[in-house]
């Protein structure tokens, strides 16, 4: 885990292996951003340098300058803030701010301890440097297998850089107690995406239903604070009336689960539920994916990775809202003992589904997993999933789709990622929509038809939602995973998205 201090002590006398700041877009080349505070002589000749490097100031432009006169740190690196117009000048973006720290730290080798002087003048954007700076830290941990490490990389000889551990974030206000809190909380959120990213990248060879469960144990067991884990094995999921991940998960080896976990704090008044979609590997079963389309299936965990980070968040962070996160964990495989299309299952609320296309699972252990998370009764419920290939087509790969049954809900969901810097629009639930998931064999069909695949999927879940509870859906097949280069804070591989948002939104309860 990554440390995050703050430190009102001037930048350049701070000892570190290198200290960050923030350049901009200026007339001839790019200036440092104001509010660094550094003794002229290393001023100058650090607008010397971005004069000589051609720097233009624009975002996610990272340079670095060793030794410079006056400064205390190792290197400095320069990271670009973009110009006024980006959100830079009087008063950069919270969002800027974090990916220029991401940026800047992700850039690093051979750094341990890294000191951070952006201009953050409120609470939130000293939170959001230390947010990105601390996320932008992240390396994938290698894996957990069962009963065995794996190394992702091995070293071969190589020296190993065990990357950042400890990042001090440069404020006037370092003794303001808000201040301090917004720093423990970024560290604490940065554990969390990291868990989450670990999750997801890890192969889906050792990632499987009851190795994420065991995960997700070790990581209560080894916490301070009290989450209560429990685990649904299949000869549970088949006694309580769960066809729906039941069905999903027969044709692998490794039978499903569902886990909840919960943080049930005693001062708590208003509870929320959160639901993650956990296909450790989405083959599309006997409806088999193209090889192409297979190679990333293994971050089709990212909704349930994503719920089990933040209740666990939510937990150290101590906060007073009830959370419980519901894992619908399966395998979805081609075998002898695979579901069919044309099955029929019976879900946990008795509603009866015709299964059309296997590779349409996420919603049927989704179904199973919201009409659990209903039987509590909580304040509101959020599912979370990689659920449809057609968010993708409709927002691309860096935005999410918000759905939900109430206006105001979906909207609530949608501040809270906008609070957590994670891109989320809003999509509607078309009631016209609503009679291709009509089934003459069962009570419902799990799929619609290929237009507005995402909505469908939607209302599918809705279907599973007690009256009266607000419920929104979220949709991250494309911001959970990065298949292209990293940028800002977001490394390639498990991105982490949805913890940010999740979080912020229980947040909300507590006040
Ligand atoms: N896990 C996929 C959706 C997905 C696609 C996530 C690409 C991330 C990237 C989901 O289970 C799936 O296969 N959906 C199908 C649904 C269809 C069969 C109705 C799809 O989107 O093609
Ligand atoms: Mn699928
Ligand atoms: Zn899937």
């Amino acid at each position: 885990m990554t440390t995050v201090s703050v430190s009102d002590r001037a930048a350049h006398d701070l000892k570190a292996d290198a200290l960050v700041l923030g350049t901009v877009a200026g007339e001839r080349s790019a200036a440092l951003a104001a509010g660094h505070g550094l003794p002229s002589d290393a001023e100058r000749h650090l607008s010397a340098q971005l004069a000589a490097l051609h720097a233009t100031g624009k975002a996610e432009e990272v340079l670095t300058v060793a030794a410079v006169p006056g400064v205390a740190a190792s290197r400095v690196v320069l990271t670009g803030l973009g110009s006024a117009a980006d959100g830079a000048g009087a008063g950069v973006g919270d969002e800027v701010l974090r990916r220029a720290a991401g940026a800047a730290v992700r850039s690093l080798k051979n750094a341990a301890k890294v000191v951070v002087a952006l201009p953050a003048e409120d609470v939130a954007a000293v939170a959001a440097v230390a947010e990105g700076a601390a996320l932008g830290a992240y390396r994938y941990a290698g894996v957990r297998g069962p009963g065995k490490d794996t190394k992702g990389k091995t070293a071969k000889g190589k020296a190993a850089d065990e990357g950042v551990s400890a990042v001090t974030v440069v404020t006037g206000q370092a003794k303001d107690k808000a201040v301090k809190a917004a720093a423990t909380r970024a560290a604490v959120l940065a554990d969390a995406k990291a868990y989450a990213r670990d999750l997801v990248n890890t192969p889906p060879n050792l990632l499987f239903p009851q190795s994420f469960a065991d995960s997700v144990k070790e990581r209560s067991s080894a916490g301070k604070a009290k989450v209560t884990v429990k685990v649904l094995d299949e000869k549970a999921l088949e006694k309580g009336g769960f066809g729906g991940i039941v069905g999903v998960g027969q044709g692998s080896v490794r039978p499903p689960r569902i886990v909840t976990l919960t943080w049930a704090p005693a001062k708590a008044t208003h509870s929320v539920a959160l639901v993650g979609k956990g296909i450790t590997f989405d083959s599309g079963g006997l409806c088999i994916k193209p090889p192409a389309s297979m190679l990333s299936m293994k971050s089709d965990m990212a909704g349930a990775a994503a719920v089990a980070a933040t209740v666990f968040a939510a937990a150290e962070l101590g906060l007073p809202v009830a959370v419980t996160g519901y894992l619908c964990l399966a395998e979805n495989m081609p075998s002898g003992s695979a579901q069919r299309p044309g099955d029929v299952v019976t879900m946990r609320n008795g509603t009866t589904v015709e299964v059309i296309d296997t590779d349409a699972e996420g919603r049927m252990v989704l179904g199973d997993g919201i009409c659990l998370a209903a039987e509590s009764a909580p304040d509101a419920i959020v599912d979370i999933a990689t659920l449809t290939g057609a968010q993708m087509v409709a927002l691309g790969a860096r935005v999410a789709g918000i759905m939900a049954n109430d206006d105001t809900f979906r909207d609530r969901v949608r501040a809270a990622a906008d609070t957590a810097g994670e891109a989320a629009w809003p999509m509607p639930l078309p009631e016209d929509l609503r009679p291709q998931l009509e089934s003459s064999v069962a009570d419902l069909s799990h799929k619609g038809e290929r237009w507005g695949g995402m909505l469908t999927a939607g209302l599918f879940l809705g279907e599973f939602v007690t009256e009266g509870t607000p419920w929104a859906h979220v949709d991250i097949a494309g911001p959970s995973f990065n298949e292209g280069s990293p940028w800002g804070y977001t490394p390639k591989g498990g991105t982490g998205f949805g913890v940010g948002t999740l979080l912020s939104l229980v947040e909300g309860y507590a006040g």
